[in-house]
């Protein structure tokens, strides 16, 4: 066990050490005249597909010498897990020092390069380079539709850097590519390069300003797509606080009336009134079925909620998006720590429906949500390795993350368990549970569970799917996404909308005399995701230009697994705020 600790905290210190520092130079992108400056090959693949990508030198481009001998970065878990690997490419690239163009090799092609670089360029491949942490994207050929009529492909042969620098620091890097060559089997083509310096004004800080969109993410729809869902925020909270108004209402009218006038006139009245929710309170109260289930995923819903949220404040105070890889590591780093409040939330609420399993509901918070996203990973992972992809995350890192979840998140839900137990664990139903189980009269079909829980997904969607199309667009479509103020906000607008859905959903339902609320609840919540994942393909038929098995395997995992972590949280934040609410009905009511 000792063991085991000292290897996570080992791992987590190469994390920590990964998330900044490499090279001196790099570290603190300060340079002198004269200095090198690294030139990193990262991936390449074909354009319309982001995920299919491959190492540089898959490719026969020119390799650095010794070819055996490829000296590579380590960048930290994130980087590596969202598949990169940079390699030096040795290009002389001295700060502030122009230089003429010069050769990087010279090739005879044969009919296997030749058939390697001809397929690259039909399917548009295109690659990424890194300099001072600055990408540099270039095409390897002109486009095949620029070239029609001949029958020959072309390969782009030289590569003009133009580099702008202030002071001692890299400002920003325009590649050129030029002088296409028909890709021939015995030509001869030689590959050069040419660097180019030239003074900016534009201060340091402000260098990544380049690669945001401002005009696609601050666009007047995304600013109204906000406003319309604080609308319907201001209306749902309306809608809710009517309701509990209502009721409440009611419930102390009564009270006071009954000292005055005690005649019959009254009596009817309440008799009449009691139908409806409050003729179900010797059940409401029942435990749920398959009770293990809802407490692991009230408790691992809460903590993904809690995770999405620390996730969004660490990346806004830390601009962290500027930073290859740094979000994933954020978010594995929290999703551990965070597990406490997983089991936590699930302990205490297993413990006041005084449920008995406790290994299984404990075992079943801890491993639910990651087996199943290890499972989507794994299957992903084995397809990347047969494409030979760079996507295929190394065995070294799989073994990072597993360690951190066992000596890390599961300990830390095992002792969240327990302390929910024992500090939140005592039952406090404000009515008592019937013995015998009340019958559920026969509704009309809109009062069914399966029809709320289906529609109570459709208001929540809703205030999200513009802010949808904006994250999808940036991970699907090289944007780099930033405007995580935004994010917040619609991440906010979600649990509160989710909540009062759920809360209307469950007042209906309970109204119909249906006390099986607990799943229904959480359906109503967790259904949102369908509406994504229908949105999903959506998406990828009408935006995208992805192709092949491997790109179509890789876009529905990332989405399966986001739907799977989505339905878990609104399901969670939904249930809980339906708990409240009904707890707080039947609070005032005298229950027997
Ligand atoms: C790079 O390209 C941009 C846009 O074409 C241009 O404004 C900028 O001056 C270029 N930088 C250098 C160093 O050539």
């Amino acid at each position: 066990m000792r063991g085991g600790l000292g290897l996570a905290a080992l791992a987590l210190l190469c994390l920590c050490a990964g998330l900044r520092g490499t090279a001196a130079d790099e570290h603190n992108h300060r340079y002198q005249v004269g200095d090198t400056v690294t030139l990193w090959v990262n991936k390449v693949g074909p354009y319309n597909n982001p995920q299919e990508t491959y190492n540089y030198y898959l490719l026969p481009f020119c390799k650095p010498k010794p070819a055996d001998k490829l000296r590579h970065k380590w960048g930290g878990l994130g980087e590596v897990l969202q598949g990169n690997e940079l390699i030096d490419s040795q290009l002389e690239l001295k700060f502030r020092t122009d230089m003429p163009k010069r050769d990087i090799c010279t090739m005879t092609l044969d009919d296997d390069k030749v058939e390697d670089f001809t397929e690259a360029v039909r399917r548009h491949y295109w690659y990424e380079f890194f300099a001072d942490e600055l990408p540099i994207w270039g095409f390897v050929g002109p486009p095949p539709e620029q070239t029609k009529g001949d029958s020959n492909v072309y390969i782009y042969t030289h590569k003009t850097f133009d580099i702008a620098y202030n002071g001692d620091r890299i400002i920003h890097i325009n590649l050129t590519s030029e002088s296409p060559q028909p890709l021939v089997s015995g030509a001869t083509l030689s590959f050069t390069y040419q660097v180019q310096w030239k003074a900016s004004s534009i201060p340091f800080v402000r260098r990544f300003e380049r690669y945001l969109d401002f005009n696609f993410f601050e666009h007047q729809i995304h600013w109204f797509s906000i406003s319309n869902s604080f609308m319907m925020v201001i209306f749902l909270t309306g809608l809710v606080s009517m309701i509990l108004l209502r009721t409440l209402r009611k419930d102390y009218a009564r009270y006071t009336q009954r000292g005055d006038h005690d005649d019959l006139e009254s009596l009817e009245r309440d008799m009449n009134e009691e139908s409806g929710w409050k003729l179900v309170h010797g059940d409401v109260f029942r435990p749920p079925n398959y009770l293990e289930l809802l407490s692991a995923f009230v408790g691992t819903g809460m903590q993904l909620a809690l995770l999405v949220l620390s996730v969004i404040l660490i990346t806004i105070a830390g601009t962290l998006f500027v930073e290859r890889g740094t979000i994933v590591t954020v978010f594995i780093i929290c999703y551990a720590l965070t597990s406490f409040v997983g089991g936590y939330v699930s302990g205490g609420y297993y413990a006041r429906n005084e449920g008995k399993n406790w290994i299984q509901t404990m075992l079943l918070t801890a491993c639910a949500f990651p087996v199943s996203c290890f499972s989507i990973a794994f299957v992903l992972n084995t397809i990347a390795i047969f494409y030979q992809s760079l996507a295929a995350v190394p065995f070294g890192s799989i073994v990072i993350v597993l360690l951190i979840w066992m000596f890390i998140s599961f300990p830390l839900c095992l002792f969240g368990t327990v302390v929910g137990r024992n500090w939140a664990g005592a039952p406090d139903h404000p009515c008592r549970v019937k013995r015998i189980p009340s019958p559920i009269p026969d509704k009309k079909w809109f009062l069914r569970p399966a029809v709320i829980a289906f529609v109570g997904g459709l208001l929540p969607f809703g205030s999200i799917f513009i802010e949808m199309y904006f994250i999808f667009t940036s991970f699907w479509n090289y944007k780099v996404y930033y405007v995580y103020g935004f994010f917040l906000l619609v991440f906010l607008i979600l649990l509160i909308v989710t909540v009062c859905v759920t809360i209307v959903g469950t007042y209906f339902l309970l109204n119909a005399e249906n006390y099986h609320w607990h799943w229904t609840a959480f359906s109503a919540g967790a259904s949102t995701s369908v509406y994504v994942m229908l949105y999903s393909i959506h998406y990828f038929v009408v935006k995208t230009k992805m192709t092949g098995f491997f790109q179509t395997a890789f876009y529905f995992g990332y989405t399966l697994m986001f739907c799977l972590g989505l339905s878990i949280m609104c399901g969670a934040v939904g249930y809980l705020g339906s708990l409240m609410f009904v707890r707080r009905i039947f609070h005032g009511l005298k229950c027997d």
